[in-house]
């Protein structure tokens, strides 16, 4: 089996050979060019030849992967294969929409199924190991990598993270079209202080073990094959060199048995963190903490065989770190056919192929949320209207791909425009009204984008004004979340809350459609605007998932996986917050309860919002008790308007009291179901101590019995509820 395949490899390397499958390098020349002579590059490369190179990211397509791949096969002693990375976070090429997104949908069929193609066309261009999912939970709209998330809630982002681990891997690892997931950042990287990316995380035990511990414990258990861990320090530790993230919990605890991988120079960033004094000393701290490969510090290669040497590090640890590795590598059959990823032919037919196309539209279609929709203004016409379409945004080709695209040819998504023409025989009148930019910014500068001014709002008022119906396409560019793009703010970037209320001005017949990566501030918005989509960014059919849902051909059904606040001063904001002591105005006109004196304490949309263009009726909850350890409830849900359409039905607990309070409401359980006009179904979950327990604070699962609620309805604001003893 593979272990005897290990360990008679291990057998076989010398400590430098070992240490070099735990050093992961970035591309680093064009490998089908010229070879490198001088600088980094060089180093590199004469690395990769002596076997010092265990996986390299970012390169990427069957000519530069089998280029590198030749080297370490057939110039290396012992000819151990590469495993090749990139970050495959919604897509390669052809993009899904982004994964916060696709975690609107709460359709774990589609999102499985958009990991699953993003492997295979992945996979076709030399990649075997993806940098995904990330399955880190944040509050905090503020932080740009929300976008890549699934989202506030444990319980729907593990669902999701499970999904996501086997669409990427597939039953068998071994096929030539699934790829190694990896669950990222280990651990606490969504909870940065005041959302600023890479800063400081400081979180108590509870919500460790509660709200950010779960989607990672999940991914294990559904085989992820490796981890990342994080930039952030977690309580005063680097992730990187925290054994308790790595060791006790990860490997120990959960005992699993896959890699973990540093995040890019991470190793190396506990220096800056305080935390090592130099780079010999943060890769003894990162591999006794558990962290198996470098990814970019070299501080493995560079110093580990040294710390062994004069035993500083053992050994052991080295050979531990070196099996999880050449684990995965003989699972992806790597070693059978180091070339199996490299086919120029399927690469040719795979990427962009119908089947890919069809899929990342399914699932786009699946992520729009109907936030708001006042006199049925939705869905639109086919034909007989005059529609203003306006808005930077609603002509762009770019943006809706999203962050986290580094394959993707830019100007290859269908833009809301193109997809409004397929779709109707209306007439369309465009006008930008203004540029998408966000005034004299850090980020404006970086993508060199034009500073946006008034002088193009005279012609979308004017379209406007003729129009029957506007389409205002608003929201952030593509690239203004993600990665080190944070934000202070959540209103609409630059100048377009203006446009908006310019061009509401002469015509309030609006829907107006965002494209964003994150949750904004639109109260104004929703106040007066009668119609609002949530499109997020869909990826390269965007365009035309839009306009099948403007049109009605397909009827919205996502869920919001993140509140919404009516302000940026709300945030962190969630549905699953603690009661407080002082949780409710005990009298009229009171001043000491827990509130704001300038805004409500209410989301502006609430975690599982989402309308349709039909209604349903919750009634008849009941609670049926199965046995001592678990709870039947039942539920009737009707579609009580006169078209098709789905519905998240959502469940959610309360512990009344409990040893570590627990919060007003937590996701347990949900269904996606699909009703004709006025049918009537009864949904049932069963509730048992798994749903029932939580974490203490040292970290173990306890059940206490005694008064629970349970909350059922179509958002976290439920509409049904009872109470039950178990
Ligand atoms: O995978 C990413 C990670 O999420 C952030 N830093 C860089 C890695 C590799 O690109």
């Amino acid at each position: 089996g593979i272990e005897q395949k290990v360990t008679s490899l291990l057998a076989k390397m010398t400590l430098e050979e070992k240490i070099g499958q735990m050093n992961q390098y970035n591309g680093f020349w064009d490998v089908t060019g010229p070879m490198p002579s001088s600088g980094d590059a060089a180093k590199k490369y004469e690395h990769l030849k002596k076997g010092y190179v265990g996986s390299m990211l970012n390169v990427r397509g069957v000519k530069e992967v089998k280029a590198v791949q030749k080297i370490a096969v057939e110039e290396t002693r012992l000819g151990i294969p590469l495993i090749i990375g990139f970050d495959v976070i919604h897509g390669y090429e052809t993009l899904s929409p982004i994964p916060l997104a696709e975690a609107s949908s709460w359709d774990l069929e589609a999102i499985k199924k958009s990991a699953e193609v993003a492997a295979k066309e992945a996979a076709a261009a030399g990649i075997n190991w993806t940098f995904a999912p990330m399955v880190d939970i944040s509050r905090d709209a503020r932080w740009g990598r929300v976008m890549e998330g699934a989202g506030e809630d444990p319980f729907l982002g593990s669902k999701i993270a499970v999904a996501r681990v086997e669409g990427f891997q597939g039953d068998d690892l071994s096929s030539s079209e699934t790829i190694a997931a990896c669950a990222k950042h280990w651990a606490g990287y969504g909870f940065s202080e005041s959302g600023r990316d890479y800063n400081t995380v400081d979180v108590g035990t509870s919500t460790l073990n509660n709200i950010i511990f779960p989607p990672f414990k999940a991914a294990a258990d559904a085989g992820v094959k490796t981890f990342m861990n994080s930039f952030n320090e977690l309580n005063g530790i680097p992730a990187t060199g925290n054994a308790f993230l790595q060791r006790d919990i990860l490997k120990g605890k959960w005992n699993y048995d896959g890699f973990v991988v540093s995040d890019w120079g991470s190793i190396n960033e506990m220096m800056a963190h305080g935390f090592a004094e130099d780079k010999k000393a943060a890769a003894k701290l990162a591999v006794t903490a558990g962290s198996d490969m470098d990814m970019e510090s070299y501080a493995y290669v560079d110093e580990l065989a040294n710390l062994v040497s004069e035993g500083q590090v053992d050994e052991a640890l080295i050979d531990d770190a070196v099996k999880r590795i050449l684990r995965v590598k003989f699972e992806l059959g790597l070693f059978d056919d180091p070339y199996k990823y490299c086919d120029s032919e399927t690469e040719k037919e795979v990427i962009g192929s119908k089947e890919i196309n069809d899929a990342v539209l399914d699932v786009a279609k699946k992520s729009i949320v109907l936030l708001k929709n006042e006199n049925q203004i939705l869905p639109l016409k086919k034909s007989g209207q005059n529609i203003a379409l306006i808005g930077a945004l609603a002509a762009d080709k770019t943006s809706p791909l999203g962050s986290w695209r580094i394959a993707a040819k830019d100007s290859t998504a269908i833009s809301v425009l193109e997809g409004m023409q397929q779709y109707s025989e209306n007439k369309l009148m465009y006008a930008k009204g203004a540029d998408l930019v966000y005034g004299e910014t850090t980020f404006a500068k970086e993508l060199n984008i034009n500073i946006s001014d008034k002088s193009e709002f005279s012609e979308a008022v004017s379209v406007a004004k003729s129009a029957d119906v506007v389409v205002m396409v608003l929201g952030e560019h593509g690239f203004q979340s993600g990665e080190a793009r944070s934000r202070t703010n959540l209103d609409l970037p630059g100048v377009q809350q203006e446009l908006l209320e310019a061009v509401f001005s002469v015509n309030k017949n609006i829907v107006l459609v965002l494209n964003n990566g994150r949750p904004l501030a639109i109260t104004w918005a929703d106040k007066h605007i009668p119609a609002i989509v949530e499109a997020w960014q869909l990826g390269t059919q965007s365009g035309h998932a839009i306009a099948q849902v403007l049109y009605g051909d397909y009827n919205p059904s996502g869920k919001l996986p993140m509140s919404f606040p009516r302000h940026v001063g709300q945030v962190p904001i969630y549905y699953n917050y603690k009661n407080t002591g002082r949780p409710v105005i005990p009298a009229p006109n009171e001043v000491f309860w827990s509130h704001y004196t300038d805004e409500s304490n209410k989301p502006l949309y609430p975690f599982g919002h989402g309308l349709s263009y039909t209604t349903f009726s919750y009634s008849n909850l009941q609670i049926e008790k199965v046995n001592e350890d678990e709870v039947e409830v039942s539920v009737d849900v009707k579609n009580t308007g006169d078209v098709q359409g789905k519905e998240v039905v959502q469940l959610y607990i309360r512990d009344l009291v409990a040893s570590i309070t627990r919060p007003v409401k937590e996701l347990k359980g949900f269904e996606l179901i699909a009703l004709n006009p006025y049918e009537k179904r009864t949904v049932k979950f069963i509730l048992t101590k798994n749903e029932l327990g939580f974490f203490d604070n040292s970290g173990v699962f306890v059940f206490e019995s005694g008064d629970f609620k349970v909350f059922v309805g179509g958002s976290s604001e439920t509409v049904l509820e009872q109470d039950f003893e178990l």
